[in-house]
C-alpha cells in the first residue's frame, strides 16, 4: 500500500472505530435510560476506593436452598434493583463466607432498596459494609469470615441491613395462600396447600423462592402485561402481583379444575389450550413453568413460538423447563434471544430456567454480563 491509500486507510479505520464505539455507547445509554442494563465489574486494588467512595456494597445472602443457583440470585437483585442501576461484583468481599453475592449500589437510597429487596426470592439476609471502620456501629454476628475483614486491603465491618421477615414470606408459599379450585361437581373450593394432583399435568407447587425469581426477572415494576399461559396453581402470577398490584396479568390453563383460583389472583384468565390463546394487546413478558413430562415438549414449543408473537420488541420469555426438553425447545425458539440459563437440581429433576428476549440490543448488551455470570462460582 502507498503512503497517501494508507492515510485513507487510516482516516477510514478511525471513522468505523467512533461509529462503532458511538453506537455500543448509545445502545449502552438507551438500556439504561431503560432501566434494564446490567452492569457489572472486577475490583482490584486500584480501583477499590474510587469505587466504595462512590457506592455503598450491599452483600446479599443466598437462601440455603438455592445456594447452588447463585447465578440466578444474582440476576435476579439485578433486575429487583434495576431503576437503582446496581453493578455486580464479580469478586465478592468475604469470599470464605458460602452464598453471598455483592453489588454496589448508590448511596442513600437505603429506604427503597428495602423497599425493592422485600420481594426478592433467592435471597434473604442483606448486609452493607463499612469501610469508615472509626465510625461506631455493630459489626453483624451474622456473617462470620475466618479472614481479617478487608477487601482488597481496605478494612471494613459488615453491618445488617434487612431480613425479609419470615412470617410473611411463608404466607405467601403455596401452603400458606389461598387458592380455588372446582370440585367435581362444579362448586368452587377454597383451598391452602393446593398442589395440584400430582399427575403428570398436574404437579402444580412451584416454591415461593423460583415463582419469586422468575416474576422478578420479567421486571415487573417496569412493565404493564405479563402472562403465564400455564398458570396451575398460580404461583409465578401470585409473586408478580404482590410485587406491583397494578401489573395487568393474564393467566392460562387447559385445566378448569384451576379456573376459580386463578380468576382471584389474574387480571383476565383463560380456561383455554395456550397454543389457542386469543390476546387483544401485546404482552411484555411470557413467565411460566410448564408441565415437565416429554410428552408434552411439542405442545409446549407450539405454544411458546405462537405466543412470543404477541411479546413487544423488548419482551421476555422466562421459562422453567426440564433439562431434556430444555434442549428442543431451545433449538426450536426463533426470533428470541438467550439472554442466560442454566441447570438446577429440584429433587433430583434436572431442569433448566432460561431468560429469552426479543431485543437483540438487550442480548448483546447483556453477553458480557452473562459470561461473567457463567464464571461465577
Ligand atoms: C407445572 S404446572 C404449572 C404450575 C404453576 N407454575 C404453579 O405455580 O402452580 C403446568 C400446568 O400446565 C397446564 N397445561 C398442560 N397443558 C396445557 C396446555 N396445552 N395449555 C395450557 N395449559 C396446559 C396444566 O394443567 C398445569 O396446570
Amino acid at each position: 500500500m502507498v503512503k497517501s491509500d494508507l492515510a485513507i486507510f487510516a482516516v477510514f479505520y478511525q471513522k468505523c472505530l467512533v461509529f462503532a464505539t458511538f453506537s455500543s455507547f448509545m445502545i449502552a445509554k438507551i438500556l439504561c435510560e431503560r432501566g434494564t442494563l446490567m452492569k457489572y465489574i472486577t475490583i482490584t486494588k486500584l480501583d477499590v476506593s474510587d469505587y466504595v467512595n462512590q457506592y455503598d456494597v450491599l452483600v446479599c445472602q443466598v437462601r440455603p436452598s438455592r445456594i447452588k443457583a447463585k447465578q440466578w440470585a444474582a440476576m435476579e437483585i439485578s433486575s429487583v434493583l434495576a431503576k437503582l442501576d446496581p453493578i455486580f461484583i464479580t469478586n465478592t468481599p468475604i469470599g470464605d463466607i458460602q452464598g453471598l453475592i455483592a453489588f454496589f449500589v448508590p448511596k442513600g437510597k437505603d429506604i427503597t432498596l428495602r423497599d425493592l429487596l422485600n420481594h426478592v426470592g433467592y435471597c434473604n439476609k442483606f448486609y452493607k459494609l463499612n469501610f469508615n471502620v472509626k465510625q461506631r456501629q455493630i459489626p453483624t454476628d451474622n456473617l462470620k469470615s475466618i479472614n481479617p475483614y478487608t477487601w482488597k486491603g481496605l478494612p471494613f465491618i459488615p453491618i445488617d441491613f434487612f431480613t425479609i421477615d419470615e412470617e410473611t414470606f411463608e404466607a405467601h408459599s403455596v401452603m400458606n395462600r389461598v387458592f380455588a379450585v372446582y370440585q367435581q361437581d362444579f362448586t368452587v373450593k377454597y383451598i391452602k396447600g393446593y398442589r395440584g394432583d400430582g399427575s403428570e399435568t398436574g404437579r402444580r407447587a412451584l416454591p415461593l423462592e423460583d415463582a419469586r425469581l422468575m416474576a422478578n426477572l420479567a421486571l415487573p415494576l417496569k412493565i404493564k402485561r405479563l402472562l403465564d399461559p400455564f398458570a396451575g396453581g398460580g404461583g409465578i402470577i401470585h409473586a408478580a402481583k404482590c410485587v406491583n398490584e397494578d401489573l395487568h396479568l393474564i393467566s392460562a390453563d387447559v385445566d378448569r379444575t384451576v379456573e376459580p383460583g386463578l380468576k382471584l389472583y389474574a387480571t383476565q384468565h383463560h380456561t383455554c389450550d395456550a397454543r389457542e390463546l386469543k390476546l387483544d394487546e401485546p404482552i411484555d413478558a411470557i413467565v411460566t413453568e410448564v408441565p415437565f413430562s416429554m410428552a408434552y415438549t411439542d405442545i409446549i414449543i407450539e405454544a411458546i413460538c405462537y405466543l412470543a408473537k404477541y411479546l413487544t420488541s423488548d419482551g421476555r420469555l422466562i421459562l422453567m423447563c426440564h433439562r431434556d426438553q430444555f434442549l428442543l425447545i431451545s433449538t426450536a425458539l426463533t426470533g428470541l434471544f438467550p439472554v442466560y440459563y442454566r441447570e438446577l437440581d429440584r429433587k433430583g429433576t434436572p431442569i433448566t430456567i432460561s431468560y429469552w428476549t426479543k431485543d437483540k440490543a438487550f442480548y448483546e448488551a447483556t453477553k458480557g454480563y452473562a459470561t461473567a455470570l457463567r464464571e461465577f462460582i
